[in-house]
């Protein structure tokens, strides 16, 4: 998986933001913050799978994994690995012409490790609108890999609240978990 995640990261350093997936450490961080219950989880950016793979395992039945991911060759490798899971290989920006308004109102957490810094203002912006407008109409919780201990984008000029719920020191570069709400 690391070679794969390398071999993508020289073809697209700024897309792909790290030089290896993250470590099962930080996915388990993120696992101990989620309720896996029930509803559907939006993870962005699924990369090789690492986080992936930790959710799609404690995740219960009544609820629904739906990962998007913009690199076609990690997105063809990720379908044969989790047939039952949903991968979409667009743009998270492209949500709202992808999935119908009934399964996007499901959503309860929106698991990103899109590199916000990396993409740049103009990107990054239009992937934090998209992920407002998501929040707005469900409610759901936004929690976001950063490797600064501090929020990339500010969040108060999106009406949101951030905190950061986790540093993961076992990871390669070591990360941080900011946890995003609607301010109501
Ligand atoms: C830092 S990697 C994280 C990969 C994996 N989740 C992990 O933690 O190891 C970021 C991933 O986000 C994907 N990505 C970047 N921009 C995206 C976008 N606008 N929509 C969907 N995926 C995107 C990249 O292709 C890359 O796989």
């Amino acid at each position: 998986m690391k070679k794969v995640f390398f071999k993508q990261y020289i073809k697209n350093p700024k897309l792909t933001g790290s030089v290896i997936p993250s470590s099962s450490h930080l996915s388990k961080a993120f696992i101990k913050n989620m309720d896996l219950n029930s509803g559907t989880i939006l993870e962005v950016g699924a990369g090789t799978g690492t986080i992936t793979e930790h959710v799609y395992n404690k995740m219960e039945n009544k609820s629904k994994l739906i990962s998007f991911e913009i690199q076609e060759e990690f997105c063809n490798d990720l379908r044969k690995r989790f047939p039952e899971s949903t991968f979409i290989n667009k743009d998270i920006c492209d949500i709202y012409d992808i999935l119908d308004l009934k399964t996007i109102k499901d959503i309860k957490y929106i698991l990103s490790t899109v590199p916000l810094l990396s993409l740049g203002k103009k990107k990054s912006l239009e992937i934090i609108e998209t992920y407002k407008k998501i929040m707005l109409q469900t409610g759901a919780t936004y929690l976001q890999l950063t490797y600064t201990p501090f929020s990339p984008f500010k969040y108060k000029n999106f009406d949101m609240t951030c905190k950061r719920i986790e540093t993961v020191w076992r990871n390669f570069p070591p990360g941080n978990i900011l946890k995003y709400k609607i301010i109501k």
